[in-house]
């Protein structure tokens, strides 16, 4: 059986996927040194990118040569030899782009792929502190989700569930429970201009980012960040809404007592609007094109002591809360379950 050699498409598959490992990895590096932004600004040598940012030149040169292999960046036609620009591909890795999560995420695989062949056989799952041990990424925990989620609330989640809408279009608070960077508020107190938000997370670099944008942004009257544990939840007037996004899976062990405090404190037309990947029913509907680094992040939640949940596993803890639910598959396989207070 294994003298045959292996089909060519099996291993060409494999070597490309070598070579994306290579491209997303100087990628990363860019990333974290800042050097995309840098080089948008103002085109510039490894020389110059290196004393700009801190960076050994020799290491400087060696990782300028290679994302120019891989075309990450370019030389500037108006410049002098090597004086680098981004790409196509490098100007979707600045702050704020839709590159920047896939760039972020090699950060954190790289650190979970030096854990994961001891704890496969120790079974050990050291919890969330493993996102906080790499020094170099937790930073990046808050921008990533904004790039990668950001336009993804504008053009998908507000259209297709009207209750954000019905909720805070006349103002009212919303909170959202493990808020990260509070993205998510910010968007959505820009959107509705009358309403007022609180956030809540557990991790100190979120808040500290968060409180910035909303400065910048000009949004910090109406906006509040909390650094600590979701319950109890924060002192506040009765809130309109309260939003937990990418995070009931991280609590969902607590998940009982969680949505019987948010029924408990909601008033009578109050609603919670829960946005998760959802888990399929079969794992193996995973192969399909798109699907599968949902396969992998479940594997990733796993080290963390979670697991990614089905929709009818968040309606049904809705459910005996004491909330009628409603659920919206959103493109791309997450769901929005909304669970409302009516008595
Ligand atoms: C996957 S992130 C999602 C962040 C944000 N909601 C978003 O959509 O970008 C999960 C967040 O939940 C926070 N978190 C997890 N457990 C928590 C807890 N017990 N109390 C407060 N925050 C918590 C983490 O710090 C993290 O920021």
């Amino acid at each position: 059986m294994h003298s045959q050699s292996p089909p060519p498409d099996a291993l060409s598959r494999l070597r490309a996927a070598g070579e994306g490992v290579h491209l997303l990895s100087l990628a990363w590096i860019g990333v974290e040194a800042g050097i995309f932004d840098l080089i948008a600004a103002q085109p510039s040598t490894p020389e110059q990118i290196a004393a700009a940012r801190g960076l050994d030149p020799a290491y400087a040169q060696r990782w300028a040569e290679a994302a120019l292999a891989f075309a990450l960046v370019e030389e500037d036609p108006a410049g002098p030899p090597w004086a680098l620009r981004p790409s196509a591909a490098g100007e979707l890795l600045r702050a704020g782009q839709p590159g920047l999560p896939l760039a972020v995420g090699t950060g954190l695989t790289a650190h979970l792929l030096g854990r994961l062949p001891s704890l496969m056989r120790s079974g050990d799952r050291p919890g969330e502190v493993v996102l906080g041990e790499h020094p170099a990424v937790a930073p990046f925990f808050g921008a990533m989700l904004e790039a990668g989620f950001g336009g993804m609330l504008r053009q998908a989640v507000l259209p297709a569930v009207p209750t954000y809408a019905q909720q805070l279009e006349d103002g009212g608070l919303v909170m959202d429970l493990g808020c990260g960077n509070g993205w998510f508020l910010r968007g959505l107190l820009r959107r509705f201009p009358r309403a007022r938000g609180l956030g809540v997370d557990g991790m100190a670099a979120n808040i500290a980012d968060g409180a910035a944008r909303a400065a910048a942004e000009g949004l910090a009257e109406r906006l509040q960040l909390h650094q600590g544990d979701l319950l109890p939840l924060p002192a506040s007037e009765p809130p309109a809404l309260i939003c937990l996004n990418r995070a009931l899976h991280h609590v969902w062990d607590r998940r009982d007592e969680l949505l019987d405090v948010i029924f408990a404190t909601l008033a009578p037309g109050g609603a919670v609007a829960i946005w998760e990947p959802a888990w399929p029913a079969d794992p193996r509907s995973l192969a399909a094109p798109g699907r599968r680094g949902l396969a992998w992040n479940n594997l990733a939640e796993h080290v963390q002591g979670n697991h990614l949940l089905r929709p009818e596993q968040i309606e049904g803890a809705l459910q005996r809360a004491g909330f009628s639910t409603e659920t919206t598959a959103l493109p791309g396989g997450d769901v929005v379950v909304v669970g409302r207070r009516s008595t």
